[in-house]
């Protein structure tokens, strides 16, 4: 075991005892994601920060969901373990069905060249500014070599909506349209899972729809699971799941009560939504994790006055069928 897995065992030794290996079941087909007590450690010199601690979340195949928290929650920490970049510390992760925490380095390999692909805030690293949208899309595909690399290449621009770009060389090309390219090449080697770290980041609002609209067509009409992680409140409000994290642990769950394009069916596609009517249709719930604990919200703290590490009076409310959490003496 690492020190990092030690570390980790004698933090949650005695708190409790965890799930088994064997509490969730990899081979239940209708998952994408099964994650459960997800742990990641960065060591660095002198100091070593947890930036999973505990994480569960699970997606289902041919889902498409976002995730959302503050900086340094650990959200591009839990899409790089997703994406075979880097190695959890500890906990479970199953993809596809494959237990990644079990996998060599060759695993890693072939599974970042056949399961996921990966489109970043600012992609515009990862491309050739003097070639055109077209040969940057081949440029990977050159590299492994594949046949009917062209027809290929123009096939991933027409699903980006970018044919008419296609002979265009990328520093012609707007920041966002350099962002559809990217998302073409995420797809070029058929990936089941597409993950998103922060794809609007850097682009204005219209724009930041037009690139969830390809997530979204991509997911509908190719089944693709796709994971997006945002800042980008507007966006988030557009997509059925949000799952928050905070502190390195999946804390909360909005679910849309209607689906967007239900939404937007019933309201004629006319969009009036005063901001207080739109609210009505999230709801925000907190997700306890497999050992029954939960994360009280934030302001519910606050206003109740309490803080991490306090103790407080749980009680069970049999005419509301409620839990009621409150200070001690009140
Ligand atoms: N390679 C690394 N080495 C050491 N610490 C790291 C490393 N990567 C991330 N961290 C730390 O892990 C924590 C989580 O970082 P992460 O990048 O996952 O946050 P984030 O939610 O993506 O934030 P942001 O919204 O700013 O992108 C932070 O405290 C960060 O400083
Ligand atoms: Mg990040």
């Amino acid at each position: 075991m690492s020190d990092a897995a030690k570390l980790v065992s004698s933090v949650y030794d005695g708190i409790d005892e965890g799930p088994s290996d064997d509490s969730i079941s990899p081979r239940n087909d209708d998952y994408m994601i099964r994650c459960e007590n997800l742990v990641k450690i960065y060591k660095t010199d002198e100091v070593e920060v947890v930036a999973l601690q505990g994480l569960d979340l699970d997606v289902k195949r041919g889902e498409l969901m976002a995730i959302v928290g503050n900086s340094g929650s650990g959200k591009s920490t839990l899409l790089n373990m997703l994406g075979g970049l880097d190695k959890p510390s500890a906990g479970s992760l199953f993809v596809d069905g494959k237990n990644l925490l079990k996998f060599s380095d060759k695993d890693y390999m072939e599974y970042k060249r056949n399961t996921v692909g990966f489109v970043w805030q600012n992609n515009a690293r990862n491309l050739i500014p003097y070639l055109t949208a077209v040969q940057n899309v081949e440029l990977p595909m050159l590299l492994k070599g594949s046949k009917q690399r062209r027809k290929r290449a123009l096939e991933l621009l027409e699903k980006v909506g970018l044919s008419h770009r296609k002979n265009s060389r990328l520093d012609q090309m707007s920041g966002g349209e350099q962002q559809r390219v990217a998302i073409a090449i995420a797809l070029a080697n058929n990936p089941r899972l597409l993950l998103a770290d922060e794809p609007t980041g850097s682009v204005d609002t219209k724009t930041s729809n037009i690139i969830l609209d390809i997530f979204k067509k991509l997911n509908e009409t190719e089944g693709l699971t796709v994971v997006i992680v945002t800042h980008d409140v507007k966006l988030s409000k557009r997509i059925d799941r949000v799952v928050a994290i905070r502190d390195g642990r999946t804390s909360s769950e909005i679910v849309r009560k209607k689906s967007y394009a239900q939404e937007l069916d019933e309201m004629g596609n006319i969009v009036n939504a005063a901001e207080g009517e739109e609210e009505e249709t999230h709801e925000e719930l907190v997700v306890l994790d497999r050992s029954g604990r939960l994360q009280l919200p934030k302001d519910h703290m606050e206003k109740l006055g309490i803080k991490g590490g306090d103790k407080v009076k749980v009680e069970f409310d049999e005419d509301s069928r409620r839990v009621v959490v409150f200070k001690s003496g009140e």
